[in-house]
Formats: structure tokens, C-alpha cells, sequence
């Protein structure tokens, strides 16, 4: 059980951790080039480590520099058949989009995870990998980890998205690079597209028009070097401690600003919330800069439909901010976050209700109506999940003294975050 003192404001400046989505694509696409690939400014926490090892298994040779990792590999024509199973520990984009990297190779590999990631669907990715040729199998019908990637021969395909889903469309574009001819994912709904960005800056002709992404697949990747801006989803807890916090003043500092990830930003204009943004680069296609945000009213208000996909990880705090907010908080279309590293629909609304808020549970989302006392014998849960646990950590110190079950599953994207807030804490009055 771990409790916090309560704390009145958060104010300074933070460097929130490298990009946990953008960290995982450059070890991956420094395995599939042939050559010597740099990654510099890489997120070292559970889960990109357990893509790294991953890439060492494959045969990728990785030297670590202080910030900057050198990857030399022989291609994505010669990986290494490792000769035990892939552990992708928590981590679902290391399981899915490595699943894709391997499904063409000819090869047996097998992948697991942790008992989370042991329950979160495979099937997503196995199906649109199958329909290419690939042989996969796994548990219940090929939908759970264990996976066994088998000898296939894949062929080019069109594929539509069937789940609104960056995981899923970058597996298929990391298989498709490597199969000759041409191949298509169309999406439904715009996800992140790093994996789209970095395809291209490693020499794969990929196109994208009217939310097809086309790839002429088979020819060499060339090394490349890689840039990790600031992780997004991580300043989002930043974001919303200002609105929880009174008195309050927060600079982020070299932030990643992908439009396919700050849709947060757009949701806190919908609530009435000002910010400043002051955007410093954007030239290799994966834009950063500072953000800064002061205590203010949150209105609250309905997000649901296309802008989810961008939120998709941001909603533990969405919902927190629900609390806090002059009208309820409605979330809705957001069914994907029951197949997280937890049902964090069920987890939100035991936490939330714990302080004593009304929250209503849909199948695809939640209600929270602002809080007006809070339960001083509240008890919360992490459910092993590193965004619940963040916002846990927030709630008990903003109220003080409450418990939460564990708090060490941040590591899987935020070691420091603890630190971080800490140095941002104003005790007096
Ligand atoms: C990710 C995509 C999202 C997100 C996850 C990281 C990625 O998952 O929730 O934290 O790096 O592609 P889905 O693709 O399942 O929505």
C-alpha cells in the first residue's frame, strides 16, 4: 500500500520521458534495415526494453551510448531464428507489431507475454496477417498468446481495417514492406502514424491518400537515424494535474506533437481550457514543442466517435479531470479500453466511485459527474496497469492520505514519474 501527503500545486518545468510508440517502431526498423541505425533519445522502460530484446534475439547488435543506441543488423532478409520463445512481457505493441516483422521470414519463432498481455487479443493482428498467407497459431482459435509464427509464403494484399487500431495497421505495414508488390491498409478512422513516418525515412515507398496507405513492398530498408520527441501520452498527466491542482503552472518541455496523438488538446479546447502551444520543429515528420497550462475551470462535456482513437491512451485522465469539472465528463465509443492492460473502463469506474463520484458504466465508455465530498476511505487499485496507476498517484495526492494497491507497474512507460511530480510539488500555503 502506498499513500500520499496531500499537495496544493504542481509548478515548474518538466521533461516528460522519450515516446514509448516511437521508441518501439526505431528498434524495429533499425532490425529490418541492413546496416548500422541510430536511435538517439530512446525510452528505456519495461516495455520498449522488452522490444530491445527482442531485436537482440532477431540478431540485431545493440551498442548503448548514453542516449543514443546504435543498432547494426543484417536485414530483414537474414533475420536469426531465436533459439527460445520471445518474452513481450507487458507489452502489447511489442507483441503485435513484432508478430508482423515476423510472419513473412519463413522462420518459427515463438512470442508470450505477461499474464496481462497473455489475455489481450491477438486475433486483430493474426487475421490480416493470415489473409496475406501468413501461418500463425495460437491459443482459443489463434486469438491469445502464446503465438507460434511459422514458415509461410506471404503474398502483397489489400486490407481494410476491421479495429481502429495503430498496432494492428503497423503490423500489417511491417509485413507488407517486406513482401514484393503492392499492398494496402485502409483505415476507417485516422491512428498514429509513426509507423507510416518512419517506413518512409527508412527508404520503404509508402504513400498514403485519403486515409489508404499504400506500400510497394520487398526492396532493402536502408538505415537510418531516429529522433524520439517527448511521449505525449505521458505530458497528458501533466496536463490534467494543473486542472486538478489549484494554483498551479506547468511548462512541458520538447514534447512529440503528432496530430494523430494530441487530440487531448482538442478535447481540454472542448472543455473551455486554455493552454499555450509554441511548436519548435517538425522537419523529420514527427513535430515537438513546449506546452505550458495553468490551473483553471474545466467545463467538462461528451467525447466520443473519431477523436477516441487519438485519446485512446489519455482517457484514464480524461476521466480523472471528470471530477473536477463543472459538468459530467461522458466518454463514450471507447470500447478498445476493456482490452488494454486492463478493462480500464471497470477500473476507472471502481476508482472513481471508491471517491464517491456518480459514475455510470456503459459498454463503450463511462460517465463521471463532478465529485462533491470525497470518500477519505477511499482504497485504490491499480489493476497492474501503469496509466491507472498515474492517475492513482494523482487522486491521492491531490486528496491526501489515500491508499493505492501498488504503483510500481509505472515502469512500463514512465519510470520517473513519481520523481517528476515531485519536483514539481508545492506543499505550503
Ligand atoms: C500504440 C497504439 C495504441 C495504444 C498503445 C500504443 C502503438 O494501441 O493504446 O499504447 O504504439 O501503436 P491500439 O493500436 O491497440 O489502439
Amino acid at each position: 500500500m502506498k499513500r500520499f501527503e496531500k499537495i496544493r500545486s504542481l509548478r515548474g518545468e518538466i521533461t516528460v520521458p522519450p515516446d514509448k510508440s516511437v521508441t518501439h517502431r526505431g528498434f524495429l526498423l533499425s532490425l529490418m534495415a541492413e546496416g548500422v541505425s541510430y536511435v538517439s533519445n530512446p525510452l528505456l522502460s519495461r516495455d520498449t526494453l522488452s522490444t530491445l530484446s527482442a531485436v537482440e534475439m532477431l540478431g540485431g547488435e545493440v551498442t548503448k551510448n548514453a542516449d543514443c543506441f546504435k543498432i547494426k543488423s543484417p536485414g530483414f532478409r537474414c533475420f536469426k531464428e531465436p533459439s527460445d520463445i520471445i518474452d513481450c512481457g507487458n507489452s502489447g505493441t511489442t507483441a503485435r507489431l513484432i508478430t508482423g516483422v515476423l510472419a513473412p521470414q519463413g522462420k518459427f519463432f515463438v512470442l508470450t507475454g505477461d499474464d496481462s498481455l497473455k489475455k489481450r487479443p491477438m486475433d486483430r493482428v493474426v487475421d490480416p496477417l493470415s489473409w496475406m498467407g501468413a501461418k500463425i497459431y495460437g491459443r482459443e482459435d489463434n486469438r491469445l498468446l502464446p503465438l507460434a509464427v511459422t514458415p509461410a509464403r506471404m503474398f502483397s494484399a489489400d486490407i481494410k481495417a476491421a479495429v481502429k487500431s495503430a498496432q494492428v495497421k503497423s503490423a500489417v505495414l511491417l509485413a507488407a514492406s517486406q513482401i514484393d508488390g503492392k499492398s494496402s491498409y485502409t483505415e476507417t478512422t485516422p491512428t498514429r502514424n509513426h509507423s507510416e513516418i518512419m517506413l518512409r525515412q527508412f527508404g520503404c515507398d509508402l504513400t498514403v491518400k485519403n486515409n489508404i496507405i499504400t506500400v510497394h513492398g520487398g526492396g532493402k530498408l536502408s538505415p537510418s537515424k531516429v529522433r524520439v520527441p517527448g511521449d505525449f501520452s505521458s505530458s497528458a498527466f501533466f496536463l490534467a494535474a494543473a486542472l486538478m491542482f489549484e494554483n498551479s503552472e506547468i511548462l512541458i518541455r520538447n514534447v512529440g506533437l503528432n496530430a494523430t496523438r494530441t487530440g487531448l488538446l482538442d478535447v481540454l479546447k472542448s472543455f473551455g481550457v486554455k493552454f499555450d502551444v509554441d511548436l519548435k520543429n517538425s522537419e523529420d515528420g514527427e513535430p515537438f514543442g513546449d506546452i505550458s497550462i495553468k490551473s483553471q475551470n474545466v467545463q467538462g462535456g461528451k467525447i466520443s466517435g473519431d477523436i477516441i482513437a487519438n485519446v485512446i491512451d489519455e482517457i484514464p485522465a480524461i476521466a480523472a479531470l471528470g471530477l473536477f469539472a463543472d459538468k459530467p465528463v461522458e466518454i463514450r465509443d471507447a470500447g478498445e479500453l476493456r482490452v488494454k492492460e486492463s478493462d480500464r473502463i471497470s477500473a476507472l469506474v471502481c476508482n472513481l466511485r471508491s471517491l464517491g463520484a456518480e459514475v455510470q458504466e456503459f459498454d463503450d465508455g463511462l460517465k463521471i459527474s463532478p465529485l462533491e465530498s470525497v470518500n477519505m476511505k477511499a482504497e485504490l487499485k491499480s489493476f497492474d496497469d501503469h496509466r491507472i496507476a498515474m492517475v492513482n498517484i494523482l487522486l491521492s495526492k491531490r486528496f491526501g492520505n489515500l491508499p493505492i494497491d501498488d504503483i510500481a507497474c509505472v515502469d512500463v512507460s514512465f519510470p520517473e514519474f513519481l520523481q517528476n511530480i515531485e519536483k514539481l510539488e508545492v506543499t505550503s500555503c
